[in-house]
């Protein structure tokens, strides 16, 4: 075993995925997830792709009280990857004070439990929105910060000031600041996936309950943007290959490869594609036709970003890996296991 990890948020998309890799690469799992946004059905998956089920704790990080129970229940966590916080930019908009609270309150309650339980590298799930609309693609970690369009993004920008706030104060800690592009696809078993509550507001989801029959059509939110075919460009990144960025960011930290307290790593492809080259994927792939219809710019959208992954390639030695058919097939392969269990 290489170590004890603590995986908040360890029942939801990114998360689960993550804990599969990681109890694959040898490391014992411990997830914290109040299940506000995820089922309890996801450690069966787990199980069944790994052989084994993670420790599992249902509570709440922002109750620093629950977390102490479970430091004082599992003694040894060598790190903490933190996946819990709230994620909806629509929503973020409409309730702020939600945002900031969770998100922001989980950070401090993990940073301020870490040294008092030897806990020494943390995992900070942050995002490309910290960029905004980039000047330059594509976009490199020492890009500017700009002022973030949401609630959401700005508990990104501010966690990671916080986070770099508290290394320059001394505590003994490490930290890796993950900036993820767009997560994409599900685990090649169809075993675990991405489940959002209602309709979904992300582009994948979405067009695969559409391509499924759950939702009438997809909406392609603006063809008049100025890129090649008019819809914005985004860099899609397959879950899995996203999922194993966190294990070498934490060999990285838990084996003092670097010297360095704190890092951060754009988790891309480095390719750029447009939403209808997705479409267009999907259906090359699958050989299902989606239902869709232009419409007008979703407001606060970005026109086109995409990752200059290199650091994360020569520091990390991690590539992203999956093919484009692939991570759609991946997608269509879960949305029918939904289907079949009765679910979607
Ligand atoms: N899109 C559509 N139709 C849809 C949904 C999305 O055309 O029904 C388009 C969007 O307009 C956008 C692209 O697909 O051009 C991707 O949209 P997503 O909502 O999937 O993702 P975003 O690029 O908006 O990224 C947001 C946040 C990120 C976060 C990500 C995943 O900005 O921080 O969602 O949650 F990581």
């Amino acid at each position: 075993m290489k170590g004890k990890i603590l995986v908040t948020g360890g029942t939801g998309f990114i998360g689960s995925h993550t804990t599969v890799e990681l109890q694959n690469a040898g490391y014992e799992v411990v997830i914290i997830d109040n299940l506000s946004n995820s089922n309890i059905d996801v450690l069966d998956g787990i199980e069944r792709i790994t052989g084994i089920r993670p420790a599992f704790v249902e509570g709440d990080c922002t109750d620093i009280a629950t977390l102490r129970r479970l430091f004082d229940e599992h003694p040894g966590i060598k790190g903490i990857i933190n996946f819990a916080a709230s994620k909806a930019v629509n929503e973020s908009v409409q309730k702020p004070i939600l945002y900031y609270r969770n998100n922001l309150n989980i950070l401090l309650n993990l940073l301020d439990l870490m040294p008092e339980y030897g806990v020494k590298g943390f995992v900070f799930s942050s995002s490309c929105t910290v960029y905004g609309e980039p000047d330059v693609n594509p976009i490199t970690e020492d890009a500017p910060i700009k002022k973030a369009t949401s609630p959401y993004g700005a508990t990104k920008q501010i966690s990671e000031d916080i986070i770099a706030d508290v290394i320059k104060s001394g505590s003994p800690i490490k930290a890796v600041l993950l900036r993820y592009f767009n997560p994409i696809g599900a685990h090649p078993s169809a075993e675990i996936g991405e489940l959002p509550n209602g309709v979904p507001q992300n582009l994948v989801p979405y067009l695969t309950q559409a391509a499924i029959g759950v939702r009438k059509e997809l909406s392609i939110f603006g063809d008049d943007y100025n890129t090649p075919d008019g819809s914005c460009i985004r860099d899609f990144i397959y879950v899995v290959d996203l999922a194993k960025a966190h294990v070498r960011a934490l060999d990285r930290m838990l084996q003092d490869e670097s010297d360095n307290a704190l890092e951060v790593f754009n988790i891309g492809t480095g390719d750029g594609l447009s939403v209808l080259q997705l479409l267009d994927a999907f259906e090359r792939s699958t050989g299902v036709k989606v239902p869709h219809k232009i419409v007008g710019r979703r407001e606060g959208d970005i026109e086109k970003i995409w990752a200059d992954p290199k650091k994360a390639n020569d520091v990390l030695g991690w590539h992203a890996e999956a093919d484009i058919d692939d991570v759609m097939r991946s997608a269509w392969k879960w949305q029918q296991r939904l289907r079949e269990r009765g679910i979607m």
